[in-house]
């Protein structure tokens, strides 16, 4: 599989300047409603840092990413802060977590590695712990740039976080077009 897209110092100055003037402020509000301020929270897949700014004002935010490049775009653009290099799917570390955040990023995710990451996101978060996390909405996948893209509707994602997640939000909203989001928020079972 070629995930190479967000790996190279070219791809990541072109997202950089595609996604500019884009974040998750919507997201994020309805977040708020749900952790609590200064909660201890993971952004998975921070890209160029957007929303992690954002979220930054409320939560004690930890970023993460698995490519290198958007890692050392972040630690150059804020030399003092906490990033942690990790995959959505394995989620490697010993931390752990109020709530867990991301925005565009479990839909690079196949079906078997989307449930081994709401697993692990459900080992590394503390009791009560908020999940909340963006998706494309639509029906099956497709290579995008190179890299592997799994659409979502609210049915089939159930199967993903059912066992480990009670549902708190899920819901379409737009991010360029009417419905072609999905956000999800679950507490942790
Ligand atoms: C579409 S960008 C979204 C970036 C940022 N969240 C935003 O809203 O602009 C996808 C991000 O997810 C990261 N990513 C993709 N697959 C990942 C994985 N398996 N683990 C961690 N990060 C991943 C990419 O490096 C990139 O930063």
């Amino acid at each position: 599989m070629d995930r190479g897209y967000y790996k190279t110092k070219e791809s990541v100055e072109e997202y950089i300047k595609l996604a500019k003037g884009f974040n998750g402020s919507q997201l994020i509000e309805k977040l708020k409603k749900v952790l609590p301020n200064n909660s201890v929270l993971l952004e998975i897949g921070s890209g160029p840092g957007s929303d992690w700014e954002i979220l930054k004002k409320s939560f004690n935010v930890v970023g993460s990413d698995n490519s290198a490049e958007f890692l050392s775009f972040l630690i150059a653009k804020n030399p003092n802060e906490e990033f942690l290099e990790l995959d959505a799917i394995t989620l490697k570390t010993d931390k752990k977590f109020d709530g867990i955040y991301s925005n565009k990023v479990m839909h690079h995710l196949r079906d078997n590695e989307l449930t081994e990451s709401f697993k692990r996101q459900h080992d590394i978060l503390n009791s009560n712990g908020i999940i909340c996390h963006s998706f494309w909405s639509g029906e099956g996948s497709e290579i995008f740039k190179g890299l592997f893209v799994n659409y979502h509707n609210k049915a089939d994602l159930k199967k993903f976080y059912e066992n480990s997640f009670e549902i708190l939000h899920l819901d379409f909203y737009k991010e360029f077009d009417d419905n072609d989001s999905l956000l999800l928020i679950g507490n942790k079972k």
